[in-house]
């Protein structure tokens, strides 16, 4: 018996996440003892601050070690919709709240709650690569609104209105973006939620940066009044607080939505360590300083990276204005005719310069790539004399 021919169909829907790849790759060349630089990982390169560490190790000798409630403790539960409010003037409830396996685990578990077979999902392009895969692994079929660097790759209510048809079931709408950095404006936001609630659409917004703006003020569209019976939002603690390998994540949705999506997870993963419970609590309800402090060194990375980038002929860069990720055009190094695409570019890159980036396909474009800045300043330097030197080397 052969395991391929065995494995299930729907797993085939489905594609290996190109960022956990790029990983990978630059992983192999280290253990080659190649001096790469990595551009790749979207994850904060600061520590978890000692507060929230301490909750941890905390909670370990209080032997609070075993199963919770599938959706997360009382109090984690209440410190989400705590902090919620804190921020952004919402007001959930306990059985409107559920904590996850990181912020991606919530959206895998709403998309499995809500999407039927041959539902329809408008997701703007550049999306976040794992959007794509959790509609097609529920059946659902995803409609791409093409953005463009022109207009900062932002998506606005009249592109979304004309990709919505009686099969539409959900728009996901991710701001800041992953890989952009664009972000959309309060009243455009506002006007996709008002084009969703009057067409009986679920709105998904995933606010996995919410706190990394660089101009504006953190904003939730879930507190606009009514919003909450159509709106379901993805949150995370990865980035807000340097907690990645921490997984916890969250969802806000209608009860019955969070009802069923608890019962998948009751069924997966059960609950998210009681340990990292813990330290969500403490990250939720303790000092919040670490925020703005992060949010300070990102900019000072952003500004860095835009200026070298637009200092290779050629490359332009729409200027993030939130994450901590740039999404140069580079198309200017297909000139030559040796590379014909950003999955060819990168993997040259890679293997000819030692620098991790990932490629625009995995995002649903040919001219880019995602440059994370999450990285140290020093590896900025180094990252970026090596592509500047490469560019100029594949320019036609
Ligand atoms: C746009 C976006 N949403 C959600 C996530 C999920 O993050 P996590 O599962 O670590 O909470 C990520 C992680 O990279 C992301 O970039």
């Amino acid at each position: 018996m052969h395991a391929t021919a065995e494995i299930a169909e729907r797993i085939s829907t489905i594609s290996v996440s190109s960022t956990l790849k790029v990983s990978a790759d630059a992983e192999r060349l280290r253990r080659d003892g190649v001096d790469v630089v990595d551009f790749g990982a979207g994850e904060p390169d600061f520590p978890t601050p000692a507060n929230i560490k301490q909750a941890a190790i905390r909670a370990i000798e209080a032997n609070f070690t075993k199963y919770t409630n599938a959706g997360g403790t009382q109090e984690l539960r209440e410190a989400i919709c705590e902090r919620h409010a804190k921020d952004f003037g919402t007001n959930y409830s306990v059985a409107e709240c559920m904590a996850t396996v990181g912020g991606k685990h919530a959206i895998f578990n709403l998309i499995q709650a809500l999407v039927n077979p041959g539902d329809e999902v408008v997701i703007p392009v550049p999306y976040w690569v794992t959007y794509k895969d959790v509609v097609n692994y529920a059946g659902g079929v995803c409609v791409f609104v093409d953005t463009d660097e022109t207009t900062g790759f932002e998506v606005n209510a009249a592109m979304i209105e004309r990709h919505i048809t009686p099969k539409t079931k959900l728009v996901i709408v991710n701001s800041p973006c992953n890989p952009s950095g664009g972000v959309l404006s309060k009243e455009e936001f506002r006007a996709i939620y008002d084009l969703t609630s009057r067409r009986e659409i679920y709105l998904l917004t995933d606010e996995c940066y919410c706190q990394f703006l660089y101009d504006a003020q953190p904003f939730s569209i879930a507190a606009v009044p009514g919003a909450k019976e159509t709106v379901v939002v993805a949150g995370s603690l990865s980035k807000t607080y340097a907690m990645t390998g921490w997984r916890v994540g969250f969802a806000l949705a209608p009860a019955p939505i969070i009802g069923a999506m608890m019962k998948l997870q009751s069924h997966s993963t059960s609950n998210p360590t009681s340990i990292a419970q813990k330290a969500a609590v403490e990250a939720l309800r303790g000092p919040q300083d670490s925020v703005p402090e992060m949010l300070a060194e990102y900019r000072r990375r952003r500004d860095f990276v835009v200026h070298r980038l637009r200092q290779i002929s050629g490359v332009s860069i729409v200027t993030p204005k939130g994450a901590f990720y740039a999404y140069p055009n580079i198309g200017v190094a297909y000139g030559s005719g040796a590379l014909k695409n950003s999955m060819q570019f990168s993997t040259a890159l890679l293997e000819q310069a030692h620098v991790a980036v990932v490629p625009g396909e995995a995002f649903g474009t040919q001219n880019h790539v995602r440059i994370s800045y999450a990285t140290s300043m020093t590896e900025l330097e180094r990252g970026l004399d090596r592509i500047h030197k490469f560019i100029d080397g594949f320019r036609g």
